[in-house]
């Protein structure tokens, strides 16, 4: 089968796996409560995928050279089998790298669980270290504590964390110093992301989009910075070390530096979608596929096809859509994972 390579010469290397399209957290940015509100519908049990159907799209994957694996949601943690999926990916599947991005509400009482799994790393979700921002930024007046918590519990069992942190001009970026400060005493990347225009519903504005340069900026006036490269070729972080050698910060500037020249990431929705770019607007029907009985080669062939098609560059084209007026419906960020 050999690996496929896009239209614009990129690699499939990476699969995202939304596992859920619930979440716990409202976040305005992403899940904004009047829209996904008790009225959503969101998915019905029957349409996700099963542990043992996501472990056969997974082998298709990896006949085509995926070898990293990342966990998402809506919050993956909601699903009670997340541990399971995760021990069939290490033992069964034998992925070298599998990772789970987490908003950290349910860590403290997984992480024995995650720990047992085998699971490779953590990205843990946190905005802002003051209860009252951080409840508004989750939408449900929720506490911070508790994802701080959960963070030392999983860092105390030995699993790799890198921190995000969603900046947006007049909501949080006051207190970047602040989140700096406290995750560099305790040695996790913490890495800050800028404000897309994911979805359709969670208003964004390039108003509020703090550019990573002015990130930089502000944080290298207090701690002096150093670029270091990335940790492995197509990161989606640009890297910087504090020069007093107390740790890193990474930043994801999708809005002002896109990256989709090497972007190698696939991303299935939890019913068994696949969508080749977080803003794409439709999905191939991965899941249905294998339910209509194709063959571990037809799955594979399939997922081929589709890679090799691929011309997705949306954070390139983004100031022409923008600037043209350009409707397009967008998925929600919830249902295909970050
Ligand atoms: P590692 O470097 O493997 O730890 O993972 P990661 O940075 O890809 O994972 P994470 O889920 O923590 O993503 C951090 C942020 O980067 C999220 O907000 C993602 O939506 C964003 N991001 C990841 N991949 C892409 C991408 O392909 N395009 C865009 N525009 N944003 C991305
Ligand atoms: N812009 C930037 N990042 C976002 N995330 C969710 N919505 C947005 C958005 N509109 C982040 C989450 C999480 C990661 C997977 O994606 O906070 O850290
Ligand atoms: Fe939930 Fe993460 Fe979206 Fe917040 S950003 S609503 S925690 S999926
Ligand atoms: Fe990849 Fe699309 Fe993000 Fe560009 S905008 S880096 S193509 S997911």
């Amino acid at each position: 089968m050999g690996a496929p390579i896009d239209q614009f010469n990129r690699a499939l290397r990476d699969l995202r796996i939304s596992v859920t399209d619930r979440c716990n957290f409202r976040c305005p940015y992403c899940m904004p409560a009047e829209v996904f509100g008790p009225g959503h519908a969101f998915l019905r049990d029957p349409q996700l995928m099963k542990l043992e159907e996501i472990i056969r799209i997974v082998a298709a994957f990896q006949s085509l050279g995926v070898e990293k694996i990342r966990l998402t949601g809506g919050e993956p943690l909601l699903r009670p089998d997340v541990p399971d999926l995760i021990r069939a990916l290490k033992q069964s599947r034998a992925v070298p790298d599998v990772a789970l991005t987490t908003n950290g509400w349910m860590l403290e009482k997984m992480t024995p669980a995650l720990r047992a799994s085998g699971l490779d790393r953590l990205n843990v979700s946190v905005d802002s270290l003051n209860d009252a921002t951080a409840g508004r930024l989750n939408g449900l007046g929720f506490k911070v504590g508790r994802v701080l918590r959960g963070i030392d519990a999983a860092a105390a069992a030995g699993l790799p964390i890198k921190i995000n942190c969603v900046v947006q001009r007049g909501v949080n970026d006051h207190e970047l110093l602040e989140l700096c400060e406290y995750f560099r005493d305790r040695g996790h990347p913490l890495r800050f992301i800028e404000f897309m225009d994911v979805g359709n519903t969670n208003h964004w504005t390039a108003a509020r989009v703090l550019p990573a340069s002015e990130i930089v900026e502000r944080i290298a006036a207090r701690w002096p910075l150093e670029p270091i490269g990335p940790a492995y070729r197509g990161e989606v972080a640009a890297r910087y070390r504090y020069r007093d050698g107390r740790g890193e910060i990474g930043l994801i500037s999708s809005v002002t530096e896109p990256f989709c020249r090497d972007c190698h990431r696939a991303r299935l929705s939890a019913d068994g979608k696949l969508y080749t770019c977080l803003f794409a607007s439709l999905g191939w029907d991965v899941l249905g596929a294998l339910r209509a009985g194709a063959s571990d080669p037809e799955l594979a062939a399939f997922l081929g096809r589709i890679w090799r098609g691929r011309m997705d560059r949306y954070s390139d084209e983004r100031a022409e859509v923008i600037a043209a007026g350009e409707a397009r419906a967008k998925v929600e960020m919830s249902y295909i994972g970050g």
